[in-house]
Order: C-alpha cells, then structure tokens, then sequence
C-alpha cells in the first residue's frame, strides 16, 4: 500500500460475485449520451456570460477550453478502453493512484455530476417559465424560481429532476434511445441557427478582439475577467463526454464503443460549438447579447427570426432533460461502484433484480439533486461543478501516464499517441482553469473536500473492500 491508499485490480469489477450491470449499450447510444451531456446550458446560455466575460475573444476562450476538453477526452478514452469499469475518474485513480486519491475524487465527480443536474435543472426552468409566460399561463413568482432570482422554491426545476430520474428507473435501454431522438433534435436547433445567423455575419463586430485582455483583469464588480476567465467558465459547456465512461459496464462492446462514443462525440460538439460561437458573435456586436438569459435565441430575434426564436426555445425546453439524465445516471453508476468498494453504504449498491437499475441510488440522487435546484443561484452551482470536474480531468490526466509507467504491457484497446503532450495538457491546463474560477468558488470546492476527508477518516477508510492488485502489473 502506497501513501495514496490501497490500489484496486484492473479487473475488479469483473471478477466473480461482483454485482454487476446489464450490457445493453451500442456505441450509437454512447455517441448520444455523449452529445446529450454536452450540448446544453453551456452552449445555451453561458455563450453570453462568456461574451460578457471576454468580448468576441471568447471564441478564443471556447478553442482554449474544447483544446483542453480534448487532451482529457483522450484521456478518458484510453483509461475507458482499458479498464472497461463503470465508476469513471474515481476507478481509473483508484487503479492507478490510490485509495487516497480517488476518494478525493469521487467526492469532487459528486460536484460535477449531481450539482451539473442541479444547474441544467434551473437553466431549465428559466427556458419553462419563459415557455409558459408567452402563452399566457404565467407561473406563480414564487414557485418559478429560487429565492436568488425573486422566488421561494423553484418547482419547475424539481418536477424535471424528478421526471428524469422517473425516466431512468424505467430501464438504462429505455432511456438512452429516447435521449438519442432528443439529442437530434437540439442538434438540429443548433444547425437552424447557424444557417439563419451565418449570412449576417460582419467581420467588424470582432474588432478590437479582446477588449477586456487576455489574461485575468478585474470588472466593475470586482470579479474575474478576460478571455482566461471566460474560458474557466465555457468550460462548463464541454465537458459531459466523460459521462460516457460511466457507462463501461453496460457497453456491448467497451474496447470499441467506448473510444468511438467519447472522441466522436467531443469532436462533434467541438465543430458544432466554433460554428455557432463563430456565427453568433459575426451576426451581432457581443454586448447587445451579452446578458440575455437566452442568448442564442436573442440573436435571432435580433436578425428578424421571431419564429425560429420561438423554435429555438421550445427545443431547449424538450432537449435540455438529456443533459440532467447523461449526469443523473452517470451520478448513480458512480454510487454504485463506491458502494460496491465499501466506501459508500451497502444499499446504495443495491440493483434491482428486473429493471437491472440501482433504484435506491437513483431516487436519493434525484432527491438531493432536486434540493439543491429549488434553492440554490445558477451562477454558483454552475462554477462549483466546474471546479468538480476540473480535479476529476487533473486526475486522469495522472492517471494515463502513471499506469504508461506501472502497467506498460496492459492491453489497450485505444492507445493515446503522444501521451505525455495530452496528459501533462489536461493536468496543466486544467489547473490554470481552475485558477481562473471565481475565488469564492476555489473556497467553497476546498471546504466540500474538508467534509469529504472527514467521511473517509471517520467512516468510508474502515469500511473499504477494495480487492487486493492482481500480479497483472496493474
Ligand atoms: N456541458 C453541459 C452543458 O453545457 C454540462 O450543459
């Protein structure tokens, strides 16, 4: 045992009396679930909070954060192929690192993938409440939103966590198809708005380029500013295609599929994302849309596309459930698999025996989920999720190169090419991500793990059942 804590078999999860999920995913279901995590708030409406940010520097912002995205997704992709477990970054640190670490680490994916659900869920109910105000049946103030935002309770936002969670109590198969159809549709609403905002698009709404610098610079209000700080926050926008990892137990064939449904659909979203930055921030000067609620949607209203506006809302309002269920199921395979380590409560490993779904993981993620989006401000859960994911990248990052070291001869189904340059660029360039979040962000991300270590000292450490290292090199 290392300082970093016991370290697990690279086949843990598959050996015998393990409890185990049904295999029903092709890779087309993973390239969905991939693009269904990616494409939503992000894209929606944080393009604005960015453009506030950084000027139309922030398509510098969104190559920076997708060039990090990359290096991570390629990561992600060659741990995913070779240690085919769900459980993500924390297995691949608990295989690689240590105990320790992926602790460290499946305590902050609680950050990125329960508080993202949180996030889209309130991005949501602003998309609803709007939705229900054009045709007349406005909400009531204090059940439309949090109490941030003028309410007491945001209930539209709690009735979708749960319709979500419902959805995926029904069946992982069930699920994966329908977001399949929904995720084609927000595709096809993001191509619309390319193909209505290119033709408008004016060189001179991109000069000067950077009117607030590159590097970090202090607004009016105090905060961070710059393409830098921008780009800590599009990061938001990128990242989902790690949710496909979660899935490696219920992949047919996870050697191929996983490596298919991680770089395609990072690369896919990388394309359609320069696309409709570039024509966003070509068709409009960026303050007129800077801080709209609904940015994208603005912009056409703008160019005279009142009707494709109103289209754009109403697929955001069907679409944007994928990205609550890719991070809400990823959430629960993660539980699981902390459970099934002795980390977390034996219950919430429990699957049930028809529908093959871990129930009582699923309803008390949905529960917390729904809590946090009834109460909390947008802004804030959105950067802390951020933080989250950007420790679970470092981590990868890690631990690609460390088992190119500690396990050379493991089979590797997607081998990383000039692993070095990608590794040290999602560790690099996540951590200067991470300098570029908002200070009260860092603070409340270091207090969470404050918690975090006090768990597993005082109860997740004496209960681990980690199986010992097989002699595989691992
Ligand atoms: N990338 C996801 C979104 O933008 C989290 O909503």
């Amino acid at each position: 045992m290392s300082i970093w804590g016991r370290r697990k078999a690279m086949d843990a999860a598959h050996r015998p009396g393990t409890a185990t999920l049904r295999r029903t995913l092709g890779w087309p279901h993973l390239v969905a679930l991939g693009v269904g995590a990616i494409v939503g708030t992000g894209i929606l409406t944080l393009t604005g909070v960015g453009a506030g940010l950084a000027g139309p520097g922030v398509i510098l912002s969104f190559v920076i954060a997708g060039a990090i995205c990359a290096c991570a997704a390629l990561c992600y992709a060659e741990l995913a192929t070779m240690i085919p477990a769900s459980g993500s970054a924390y297995t691949y640190s608990y295989v690689a690192i240590g105990e320790r670490v992926a602790w460290i680490v499946g305590w902050s994916l609680i950050l990125e993938y329960s508080v993202v659900c949180s996030t889209v869920a309130v991005g949501w109910s602003g998309y609803f409440a709007g939705f229900m105000q054009a045709i007349g049946l406005p909400l009531p103030a204090a059940l439309a939103a949090g109490p941030d935002a003028g309410g007491v309770f945001n209930l539209p936002a709690v009735l979708i966590v749960a319709a979500v969670a419902g959805l995926l109590l029904v069946g992982t198969r069930e699920s994966a198809t329908l977001n399949a159809w929904l995720v084609l549709l927000k595709l096809a609403a993001l191509v619309m708005f390319v193909v209505l905002a290119l033709p408008h698009f004016d060189a001179a709404n991109f000069n000067p380029l950077m009117p607030y610098g590159f590097f970090e610079t202090v607004g009016p209000d105090g905060g961070k500013r710059g393409v830098m700080a921008a780009a800590a926050i599009i990061f938001f926008a990128f990242y989902g295609f790690d949710a496909v990892s979660t899935a490696a137990e219920e992949a047919k064939d996870p050697g191929r599929d996983m490596t298919i449904g991680i770089v395609g659909s990072m690369a896919a979203c990388v394309l359609i994302y320069m696309a409709v930055a570039a024509a966003a921030l070509g068709a409009l000067p960026f303050g007129d849309f800077a801080g709209s609620p609904e940015p994208l949607a603005h912009v056409l209203r703008s160019l005279g596309q009142g009707q494709a506006a109103k289209i754009f809302g109403i697929v955001a309002i069907v679409a944007l459930p994928t990205v609550i269920l890719a991070f809400l199921y990823g959430q629960t395979r993660i539980f699981f698999v902390m459970a099934r380590d002795g980390l977390l409560p034996e219950r919430a490993g429990a699957v049930d025996a028809k529908s093959g779904v871990p129930v009582v993981t699923t309803v008390a993620t949905a529960a917390v989920v729904a809590a946090i989006a009834a109460f909390l401000p947008l802004g804030e859960i959105a950067a802390l999720a951020n933080a989250g994911t950007l420790a679970a990248f470092v981590a990868v990052g890690a631990s690609v190169m460390i088992l190119r070291r500690t396990a050379p001869d493991a089979p590797r189904r997607f081998r990383l090419p000039a692993a070095p340059l990608f590794g040290w660029g999602a560790i690099l360039g996540c951590l200067y991500l991470f300098l570029n979040l908002p200070t009260g962000t860092q603070l409340r991300f270091l207090g969470w793990n404050v918690i975090g270590f006090l768990v597993y000292v005082g109860w997740a450490a004496r209960h681990s059942r980690t199986l010992s290292r097989h002699n595989d090199g691992a």
